[in-house]
Parts: structure tokens; C-alpha cells; sequence
């Protein structure tokens, strides 16, 4: 299987026995958490995590997601941040040497999440960058021609849906236990809080960085034990379903993403704000996320995406030997195509293992 082509190339064909047995998943353990302030400035804090506040009467709310949508601040996408703040936490929190004591392989977890709905997905392809260093894999997603294209291209149709989702986190979220959603501050869509996680996908030891709407918890969370034990939950909007198509377009496109994002951090339910075609929410639902996979059964199989997510970083280790910080080795796919590997020697416009990181990795 899988045998490289030439040194520098691989190719990964994409076919995962159907039927597999779900494979071993170790619950995500929290490891700690970082917060990225109104700059993006990265915070060794809990400033940016948020309560989540459910509305008294979830079946007739009215959120307007178009309020104060003028001013908002939006992310800057010209600074490519790579997995650079996953690489401060572990500075900040590992002590050198920092080694595959740590785990495998560290990534966001978004990256994963894409790796999880490879299978079934036909739309949208993904480029992965690997770099081995000190015994360990680091991932990290670089944006396709398409995606780069469609970014330069978004009209502002395109950012008022995009601002959608962050505004329905503001109305569903507040900054103390007891404190109300404050709508009347601008959002800011640099803030953001990110909590750091292990898990083991069979032989696979992952550290994973991911971006949490929220905790429910009556009480504040002072610290990483309070974290520990706190439920996060996950905020998501749709249109409202109305026709069967509908539905069946929310089960296939929809609930296996959010499934996939949820299931890697232990999530169990999501909030769910059904909107109109102006924006404007009526009602919210609490989704659990076990129920997923019994509703989508037949149209996607959560056990596939896991055994698949299995074989490709198998993959992935068998083929990063060599270590380098600047060298990646590039994973691309298209839909309906193979997984092609190519070695990209460093440094190059890809290298994201930071020579700060290299050299305080082998103290
Ligand atoms: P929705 O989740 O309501 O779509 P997340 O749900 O992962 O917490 O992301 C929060 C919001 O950010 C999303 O709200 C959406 O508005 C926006 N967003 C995140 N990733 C996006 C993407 N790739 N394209 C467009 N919008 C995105
Ligand atoms: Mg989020
Ligand atoms: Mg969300």
C-alpha cells in the first residue's frame, strides 16, 4: 500500500473499508487554554471564555443578526498565523525538552475536523503541511487556490453571513455567570478563546488547539480545574427548515461537520439559532450531538470518518520522518482525487515550525 512514487512525492489512495468497526477514541482531556485579546494579541488567561446565557423562551426569541453589523471588526486575514499560538501555549506550558512526551502529533483541531469529513466530502479540497521536529508531527492547513480566490472575491453578501455566526454568539453569551449578553459593544471577531486538548485515536497520541463559544456553568471558572469540569458547548445558526430538501441538505452538509468539530472535544450539545433569509433569529434549539449520527444513518457514518482520519495520519507518520523545522511535507487532496504527498525543503512560504520553538524544543 501507499508505496511512494519517487523520494520526494507519495500518494495516499482514498479508499477506507465501509462497515469498519468504530475505532478506539480516548475522551479529550483539557490541557489548558489560552485567550487572543481585541488585537489578536495571545493571553495566558481565561479573559476571552464566555458563559453561555440560553434565552427564557427558546421557541419565540427575536435576534436580529444585522444590528450594529457596521461595526464590526473584522479578523485580520493578512496575517497568517499558522500554528503559531498552539506553539506558545506549549513554550509557555511544556518544559524543555519538548518531545513526543507530548503526543504525535499537535494541530488545531479544525484540522482534524477536515481530515474527518474527507470522505464525504465533494466540494471542497484541503492542503495539510506536516513538519516533523524532536519526535513530533506538527499540522498545519494552508488555504487552497480556490479558497484564497473565493476570500479576495467575497462580496458583501458572503461577509454578512460570516458576521451572522459571530453575532448570534453575542446574543447567547455573556462575560460573567451573572451577567447579560451585552449587544451594545461592537464584536470583534479577533477575540477569541482557545482551549488546549490530548486525546488518542488508536495508536495516535493528538494535541490539539480549539476555539470554544462557551461554558454553562453558574460559577466562574478561576482555573484549569474549574475548566476541567466545566461543560463547553457549542453555538451554531441555520436557516429554518422548511421543506424536506432542506433537511435532508442539514443532515448531509451540516450535521457531520458539526458532529465531527463537537465529537473531538467532548461537546455534547450545541445551540442551534434557526434564521430567517434577513437574518433574523426565531427560535433556538438545544441539539444533543450523540443524536447525530442515528439521524444522518445512511447518509454518513461517523466510524468511516474515524477509521479514515486513522489511516491518513498513519500516513502522514510513515512518510514525515526526516527532521527538519523549515522542510514540510504537503498533503494535498481534491475531491474524487488521491491524497498526494509532496516534500517541500525549507524555508519556504509553508515552513510554520518557528526556530524560536525548534531551538527551545531541544533544550
Ligand atoms: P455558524 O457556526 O453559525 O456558521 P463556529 O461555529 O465554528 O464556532 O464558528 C463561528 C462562526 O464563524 C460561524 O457561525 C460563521 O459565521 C463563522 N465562520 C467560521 N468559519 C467559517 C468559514 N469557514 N466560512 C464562513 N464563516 C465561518
Ligand atoms: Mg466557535
Ligand atoms: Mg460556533
Amino acid at each position: 500500500m501507499d508505496s511512494p512514487i519517487a523520494e520526494e512525492k507519495c500518494i495516499l489512495k482514498l479508499d477506507v473499508p465501509r462497515n469498519g468497526p468504530f475505532p478506539k477514541f480516548q475522551r479529550p482531556i483539557v490541557l489548558g487554554s489560552f485567550s487572543l485579546d481585541r488585537e489578536r494579541v495571545y493571553c495566558s488567561d481565561l479573559s476571552q471564555l464566555k458563559y453561555i446565557k440560553a434565552p427564557k423562551n427558546p421557541k419565540n426569541v427575536k435576534f436580529d443578526l444585522n444590528d450594529k453589523l457596521s461595526d464590526t471588526i473584522e479578523k485580520n486575514e493578512e496575517i497568517n498565523e499558522k500554528l503559531d499560538n498552539v506553539l506558545k501555549w506549549i513554550s509557555h506550558n511544556v518544559k524543555p525538552p519538548i518531545d513526543e512526551r507530548i503526543g504525535d502529533i499537535v494541530c488545531y483541531r479544525g484540522l482534524i475536523t477536515t481530515i474527518l469529513c474527507t470522505p464525504y466530502e465533494n466540494q471542497e479540497g484541503w492542503i495539510i503541511n506536516a513538519t516533523k521536529w524532536n519526535g513530533v508531527v506538527y499540522m498545519c492547513a494552508s488555504d487552497t487556490e480556490e479558497k484564497k480566490q473565493r476570500k479576495k472575491q467575497a462580496t458583501p453578501h458572503d461577509k454578512r453571513f460570516f458576521h451572522w455566526g459571530y453575532k448570534f454568539e453575542q446574543y447567547m453569551t455573556a462575560a460573567s455567570p451573572d451577567a447579560e449578553p451585552d449587544l451594545s459593544v461592537a464584536q470583534n471577531q479577533n477575540e477569541e478563546f482557545c482551549v488546549m486538548f490530548k486525546s488518542k485515536l488508536n495508536l495516535h497520541r493528538l494535541m490539539y488547539g480549539a476555539e470554544m463559544d462557551g461554558v454553562e456553568s453558574s460559577d466562574v471558572v478561576k482555573n484549569l480545574e474549574d475548566l476541567q469540569a466545566a461543560e463547553f458547548i457549542e453555538l451554531k445558526t441555520n436557516r429554518k427548515i422548511q421543506h424536506p430538501k432542506q433537511a435532508e441538505n442539514f443532515k448531509k452538509y451540516k450535521l457531520i461537520k458539526w458532529w465531527c468539530q463537537s465529537f473531538l472535544v467532548g461537546i455534547t450539545k450545541i445551540w442551534c439559532g434557526y434564521r430567517d433569509d434577513h437574518g433574523v433569529i426565531h427560535q433556538v434549539e438545544k441539539m444533543q450531538v450523540s443524536d447525530f449520527p442515528r439521524k444522518a444513518k445512511g447518509i454518513w457514518d461517523p466510524a468511516l470518518c474515524m477509521n479514515f482520519c486513522d489511516h491518513f495520519l498513519t500516513f502522514v507518520r510513515d512518510v514525515v520522518k526526516e527532521e527538519e523545522p523549515h522542510t514540510v511535507w504537503q498533503f494535498q487532496w481534491s475531491p474524487g482525487e488521491d491524497i498526494v504527498g509532496t516534500k517541500i525543503p525549507g524555508p519556504s512560504e509553508f515552513s510554520f515550525v518557528h526556530n524560536w520553538f525548534a531551538d527551545n524544543a531541544k533544550k
